[in-house]
């Protein structure tokens, strides 16, 4: 990045710098973007408390991608020519953090997604960061479980082909699954906006699962694990970190009670700066963060110490700040970025009990 000082944004009193936020605020995965907004707006303020960046108070413009890619590359596009914010945090969702992903590349405006794990998405450009784990590392951690810990040696896989979180995670959770020698009996799918999953599993109860993989977003997994005891199939359901939402819990009941999914975090880790951070939060907002709350969070801290570093708050000179990140103290766990420029973290592994997560092993890359 040449420093050229013409690109120079020149403190001007009390003229704010903008972040940008896209997320789903509405629709079935409107908890990830509300989420996300909460995490990044007490990060800002707390941050504005703390004096600002370079005698500028930080404000935050959020767009609703509605949980769809197209939505999500408008807002994308907005933050970035109408608002010109320094900086874009978000999505949640791979497929909808990769169609943002082209418009931040190409305008040279850094991008940094709290929780997308798909590795396509920081394969975008060198703009493109993360501060959650790749899907290769958590299909392996699931798969790992699965078969060491529950012992299990036969599964069955529902994936939404419409997602790329939940295609690539699937993928990776097969391979792992049969190369510790287990047997993945079949594979069903359904597309995003789908309601009625009885089909799918009718057919996958035939083919006699011990456990049934399903690498979706909260509501579907809510719907799908009610339809399954319907049909009298009484596996425990595993899953990912798409399933982490407190509506998770609402959709599905007792449905999903012994069912056990990877994530970024539990709130029930001791760790004292975790344990301020959800004390904070709940005052703020009235419940505990969920992951998406918490690596939002964690993201826009990033971004915030990134913009403490950088010579100016140009494109070039702030993605060069992000990507010397080097052991950042982040709410959950340490973030180093790598040369993917994607953050090596541990996962946890959660168990449903009692209609609550809870903490059950981590394990580490
Ligand atoms: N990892 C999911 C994806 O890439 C998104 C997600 C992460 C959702 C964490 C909830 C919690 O699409």
């Amino acid at each position: 990045a040449a420093p050229a000082a013409a690109s120079k944004q020149t403190p001007s009193g009390s003229e704010p710098i903008l972040v940008g936020q896209v997320g789903s605020l509405t629709g079935s995965e409107a908890t990830f973007g509300v989420s996300a907004r909460q995490g990044i707006s007490l990060a800002l303020q707390e941050a504005n408390a703390a004096g600002g960046v370079k005698g500028q108070p930080l404000a935050l413009r959020a767009y609703d991608s509605q949980g769809k890619p197209e939505e999500a590359a408008q807002a994308a596009s907005r933050l970035i020519n109408q608002d010109h914010v320094v900086v874009i945090l978000g999505e949640a969702a791979s497929s909808n953090s990769m169609a943002m992903a082209d418009k931040a590349q190409a305008a040279g405006v850094p991008m940094i997604t709290p929780t997308s794990t798909n590795p396509a998405v920081t394969r975008k450009g060198d703009y493109i960061f993360r501060v959650c784990f790749i899907d290769p590392f958590q299909g392996e951690v699931m798969a790992r479980f699965a078969h060491d810990n529950l012992h299990l040696e036969r599964v069955a896989v529902l994936q939404d082909n419409k997602s790329a979180y939940s295609v690539g995670l699937a993928d990776e959770f097969r391979r792992k699954f049969t190369e510790l020698g287990g047997s993945v009996l079949s594979t069903e799918s359904y597309s995003k906006g789908d309601t009625d999953f009885r089909a799918q599993l009718t057919t996958l109860k035939k083919a006699r699962p011990e456990a049934l993989f399903i690498p979706g977003y909260y509501t579907d997994v809510g719907i799908i694990a009610r339809q399954a005891r319907e049909l009298g199939l009484t596996l425990p359901l595993l899953g990912g970190d798409g399933w982490d939402s407190t509506r998770l819990f609402e959709l599905g009941g007792e449905a999903l009670e012994g069912s056990y999914y990877s994530n970024h975090y539990s709130e029930e880790n001791p760790d004292p700066t975790l344990q301020a951070f959800i004390a904070r939060y709940k005052a703020a907002y009235g419940q505990v963060p969920d992951g998406v709350g918490a690596l939002a969070y964690d993201a826009a801290r990033l971004a915030i110490d990134a913009m403490k570093r950088a010579p100016d708050l140009s494109g070039p000179a702030l993605r060069d700040a992000i990507a010397a990140t080097r052991d950042f103290p982040g709410v959950g766990g340490s973030i180093t970025l790598d040369a993917n420029r994607d953050a090596v973290k541990q996962a946890v592994i959660l168990k449903v009990e009692g209609g609550k997560a809870r903490f059950v092993t981590a394990l580490k890359p």
